[in-house]
């Protein structure tokens, strides 16, 4: 996505930071499912909670991320430019499918910290773990199929006051989110 001076400057800033975040979280998070792997019980409780962590970035500030698409970004080029609806409507779906998995390996943490055997802790960490490597590939493929999509239609498609109006509409967005938190 190029800044290249015509207004979509504010958009492109937050969409970049928010990339590199989200991708340096997602390759944390890789590296720690593969190193919980071959560590197996050794760290078990010290690694958990690191997933743990992880998992919380992408439940709350990520998820906002995905929001602000949702709410703002999406419904601005659904509307201004037509032929949008079809990427954005399986965009989506990829954004529902996102949180779907999330709350699996949600689900799976809280189960762990009350499973009493070993057996029935590693097959559950082992669901965790997979649907985690899911997520880290969900991330970045999605991210790049953003990038070329909706970041190449604001770019290409939107008239210079258009990109200008949403730009002030994700700044808005993104300001009273920091607010909130
Ligand atoms: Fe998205």
């Amino acid at each position: 996505m190029g800044q290249n001076g015509n207004g979509s400057a504010g958009i492109a800033v937050y969409i970049t930071q928010r990339n590199e975040t989200a991708l340096k979280k997602a390759g944390e998070l890789n590296d720690l499912l593969t190193r919980s792997r071959y560590e197996g019980k050794m760290h078990f409780g010290r690694n958990l909670d690191a997933i743990t962590r992880l998992v919380a970035y992408f439940d709350k500030e990520f998820g906002e991320h995905l929001r602000l698409e949702e709410e703002v970004i999406y419904p601005y080029l659904e509307k201004h430019v037509p032929k949008s609806r079809s990427p954005l409507a399986f965009l989506r779906g990829e954004h529902a499918d996102f949180r779907s998995r999330l709350g699996e390996i949600k689900s799976c943490a809280a189960r762990l910290g009350k499973q009493k055997t070993d057996s029935e802790r590693s097959l559950i960490f082992e669901m965790l773990q997979n649907t985690g490597v899911y997520l880290v590939y969900w991330t970045r493929n999605h991210l790049h199929a953003e990038n070329e999509s909706v970041y190449k239609m604001i770019d290409n498609q939107l008239l210079p006051e258009e990109k200008r109006e949403l730009s002030r509409e994700v700044t808005t967005y993104a300001e009273s989110l920091a607010k909130r938190n």
